[in-house]
């Protein structure tokens, strides 16, 4: 495991682009495992600007993200679908992007469709995570066992009242989600857990205490032979 801690989120974020940048130029045609939530944010920009220079050719890459809520219709503006489009897919060419999808009639299916279309697309190259606050990655929630493929989570109040701040007051929000499982992101060749905020402070150092703590999700993901943690400082300052 490579651990990077930079000074502020927007070094976090150029640092985040340098190892997509590295990617794509060393693959062209790779496959890129994307996340949403606010953390991302900054290295999407960083993305776009890059991109727009002419320093980074996205138009053979194909992309797959994480997860996605369930119901959710894509143009809700909260689904991860729509937010996916404001931050890149309307500001680069890519290839082909690919998502769960949050209105499909079984979810079951969709779960199975999507793993068979990573995996028909050669598995993920770089799989961009965030971190939730109570140590989830995509949507698998603390839990005694995890999910090798993708599948249907109910989301756990911890993560429903992160995440409500992103819905208005008599919104509904969704309590279930899709997403990737643990197994599904161990495929790919190469993990960068990306970890900004003093929010994360308290999770970030269970996650380097040096357990395997199985009701953090997240310390699986260190045990991958290609992970890169870039961390800011705020994020680190209990370590
Ligand atoms: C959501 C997403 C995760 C993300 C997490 C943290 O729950 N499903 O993929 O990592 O939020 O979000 P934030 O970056 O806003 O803290």
């Amino acid at each position: 495991m490579k651990k990077i801690i930079c000074e502020d989120a927007l070094s976090a974020a150029q640092i985040a682009a340098d190892v997509f940048e590295r990617q794509v130029k060393e693959k062209p045609a790779c496959v890129l495992g994307l996340a949403t939530g606010s953390t991302p944010v900054r290295l999407y920009n960083e993305l776009v600007s890059r991109c727009t220079a002419g320093r980074i050719d996205f138009s053979r890459v194909r992309t797959f993200n994480l997860d996605e809520y369930y119901p959710i219709k894509p143009e809700h503006r909260q689904s991860y679908s729509a937010f996916m489009n404001e931050h890149l897919f309307s500001k680069v060419k890519f290839a082909s992007t690919h998502l769960l999808s949050g209105e499909a009639s079984d979810p079951h299916e969709e779960c199975a469709r999507y793993d068979a279309e990573i995996e028909a697309a050669g598995g993920i190259d770089l799989q961009l995570l965030g971190l939730g606050h109570n140590g989830h990655i995509g949507f698998n929630e603390p839990a005694v066992s995890y999910s090798m493929g993708s599948y249907l989570v109910d989301l756990t109040e911890d993560t429903l009242k992160a995440n409500s701040r992103f819905f208005g007051e008599n919104e509904p929000q969704p309590t279930q989600s899709l997403t990737m499982g643990i197994g599904s992101i161990f495929k790919a060749r190469k993990i960068l857990l990306l970890i900004t905020g003093e929010g994360k402070a308290d999770i970030t150092k269970k996650l380097f205490d040096g357990m395997l703590h199985t009701d953090v999700p997240a310390c699986f993901i260190l045990l991958h032979p290609n992970v890169t943690v870039v961390i800011d400082k705020a994020a680190a300052a209990k370590l």
